[in-house]
């Protein structure tokens, strides 16, 4: 019997599962300038839907919301009375670029009273300055993809961390990415100094800028949101895993195959 490897699927036939995020997919997201991928914010925002239906509630923020790619995507994830909220320095490449965000948001359907603007650098940010934006109201996902170095990622890690809900996550960009090296030293760093959280998934790159994320979690919510994940995501999951040492966690890729042994 022969067996032909599967074939490399594409980030078209993913969706999250939420009418108006997979429209925003289908029909927004690729016109928006931005880095991370659409297979990533449709895993993203399928967990943000697992959250809303396990009774997770709160709001998400996002640290590099840029020309607002990634963020509106979220934004479409959240359940009624529920705030996004976007932290830029909003100075690169131009100073135009928090016109261009709030002009996206609105132009893809994430009015104004859902959302908030937050022009600020995260690396002098205080988790009670971050948690009065939102009312005291505790982060349920949280998107780290700001500033790309050793000393600003785990800067920023702590700040999520800080304001993040019990039951939240933290998703990584640019993650295992050739360009930036020293951000896994961060995130080992990171998981030594917090025992209590752990790597839930890995979401595979599309390309060199739409790269790899990590998902974060509480080592207490780890298995709720892992046998989900396999459920729905189940057509994408690299049969071998990652290792953490001890801990094992979910490879989500377009690209499943294993090496051939000939
Ligand atoms: C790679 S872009 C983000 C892309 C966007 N998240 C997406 O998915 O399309 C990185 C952003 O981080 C912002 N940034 C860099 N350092 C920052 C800091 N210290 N505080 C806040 N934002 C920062 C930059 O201005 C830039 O817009």
């Amino acid at each position: 019997m022969s067996h032909s490897p599967p074939p490399i699927m594409s980030s078209a036939s993913v969706y999250s599962g939420i009418p108006a995020v997979d429209r925003y997919l289908d029909a927004g997201y690729a016109t928006v300038p931005g880095m991370s991928s659409r297979f990533a914010a449709a895993v993203c925002c399928g967990l943000m839907q697992m959250q809303t239906n396990l009774g997770v509630t709160g709001p998400v923020a996002e640290i590099g919301a840029f020309e607002g790619r990634f963020f509106i995507a979220l934004g479409h994830a959240l359940a009624a009375g529920e705030t996004a909220l976007g932290i830029d320095l909003f100075d690169w490449p131009n100073a135009d670029v928090i016109d261009r965000f709030e002009a996206n948001c609105a132009k893809h359907g994430l009015a104004a009273g859902r959302r908030i603007t937050w022009k600020a650098d995260s690396r002098t940010m205080r988790p009670e300055e971050l948690l009065a934006k939102l009312g005291g109201k505790r982060v349920r996902f949280f998107h780290v993809d700001g500033e790309h170095s050793r000393a600003a990622l785990t800067k920023d890690l702590e700040l999520a961390t800080a304001v993040l809900d019990p039951a939240g996550v933290i998703v990584l960009d640019d993650m295992l990415h050739p360009g930036y090296p020293t951000l896994m030293v961060a995130v080992h760093e990171y998981l030594a100094r917090h025992p209590e959280m752990c790597v839930l998934c890995i979401v595979d790159r599309e390309t060199i800028v739409a790269a790899t994320k990590f998902v974060l979690c509480r080592t207490d919510w780890f298995k709720r949101y892992e046998e989900r994940l396999l459920e729905i995501y189940k057509g994408y999951v690299w049969p071998l895993g990652a290792d953490f040492e001890p801990h094992w966690c979910l490879v989500l890729s377009l690209d499943t195959r294993l090496a051939e042994i000939v």
